[in-house]
């Protein structure tokens, strides 16, 4: 939880590290993994010479520098079609590997486990490995989401990746310090927010840090300057963000089935509900098979995630919506 700022702020905060951040978030092919890469190595470089040979290590995949003229920012666009040949993997690794070697970089890897995502990604991951187990001055962050993905990746014996890395979850931020933090941000805008307020907050978030942000926002929004927070006070934010979300999640409940709807609801119900227990067999009446197959649906589209021992949706405010209707 709070991986993405906590690799940012960690390397950030090392003088003279540079970051090459690829985020591999939603990637479906080759030649999207490339030109995510060279985005990467772009934003790495502010440097025009810099930049130049990245491009030129590149130069297979016929990478166009483009400058962005709201910000002046450049990218890189490469050729779709040259992006998808089979050696374009290797042009990329080799202009991660020149650029990395030149300066002292970490490359951060965001979202790895959707690589899997690709046709032949066995081969891939195969590829990245030979390259990245020769660079050995330069850390390499893999990070992702989906735990079974990462797992799969690093802890299958058949995985190119297997035992290549060191493994570190992240897990919750210490709810205490959590607590204060919430505290001093909302004193810092003249409002104060009780105890009880910031406990409903965490416990509602399971401690997700995205998900606590988003209510501490629609909290700032629906609240004034000199206000005191109270417990009341997150029913208003909660409808701030279904009025915000709510087309998104209608989209969401059409596509599903008749069985899943009926099974995501009971889970939505109740916190915590094992979905193969007794109560929850009759109250959805289903065999258990059916619910079997169902959840493994359900964890497929990401809307849920297996969570010590219980379901948890990945979408708090999803679930809460749920119960309203
Ligand atoms: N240490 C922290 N203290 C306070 N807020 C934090 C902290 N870390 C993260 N956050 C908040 O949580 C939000 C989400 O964090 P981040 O994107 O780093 O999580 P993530 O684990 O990468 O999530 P995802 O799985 O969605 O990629 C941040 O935008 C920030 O508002
Ligand atoms: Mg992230």
């Amino acid at each position: 939880m709070g991986k993405t700022s906590l690799v940012k702020h960690a390397i950030g905060s090392m003088r003279k590290m540079k970051l090459i951040y690829i985020d591999l978030y939603g990637i479906r092919t080759l030649s999207e993994f490339c030109a995510r890469v060279m985005r990467g190595v772009a934003k790495a470089t502010e440097e025009m010479s810099f930049l130049k040979k990245a491009v030129q290590f590149a130069f297979r995949l016929r990478p166009v520098i483009a400058i962005d003229p709201r910000d002046g920012s450049t990218t890189i666009a490469v050729d779709a079609k040259a992006a998808a040949e089979p050696d374009s993997l290797g042009a990329v690794m080799d202009a991660l590997e020149k650029l990395a070697g030149d300066k002292e970089s970490c490359v951060v890897f965001d979202e790895f486990q959707d690589i899997l995502r690709l046709e032949n990604s066995g081969t891939i991951l195969a590829e990245m490995r030979s390259t990245i187990q020769f660079q050995a001055d330069t850390p390499y962050f893999f990070m992702g989401s989906v735990r079974n993905d990462m797992m799969s990746i690093f802890d299958d014996m058949d995985s190119p990746f297997y035992k290549s890395a060191l493994t570190f979850s992240v897990g919750e931020i210490d709810r205490a310090a959590f607590s204060k933090f919430i505290m001093q941000r909302f004193a810092k805008g003249n409002r104060r927010i009780a105890a009880p307020t910031i406990a409903r907050i965490l416990e509602f978030a399971d401690g997700v840090s995205g998900d606590v942000q988003e209510l501490c926002e629609a909290l700032w929004e629906t609240t004034e300057d000199g206000d005191e927070i109270v417990l009341d006070g997150i029913r208003p934010a909660l409808d701030l963000i279904f009025s915000r979300e709510r087309g998104g999640y209608e989209v969401l409940c059409e596509r599903l089935t008749a069985g899943q709807s009926t099974v995501l609801r009971a889970l939505a119900d109740e916190a915590k509900a094992k979905p193969y227990s007794i109560e929850f067999v009759s109250k959805v009446s289903m065999p258990t098979s059916s619910i079997r197959r169902i959840i493994s649906k359900l964890v497929d589209h990401r809307i849920i995630y297996p969570l010590g021992g219980y379901y948890r949706f990945s979408n708090p405010f999803f679930r809460e919506w749920l119960l309203t209707q």
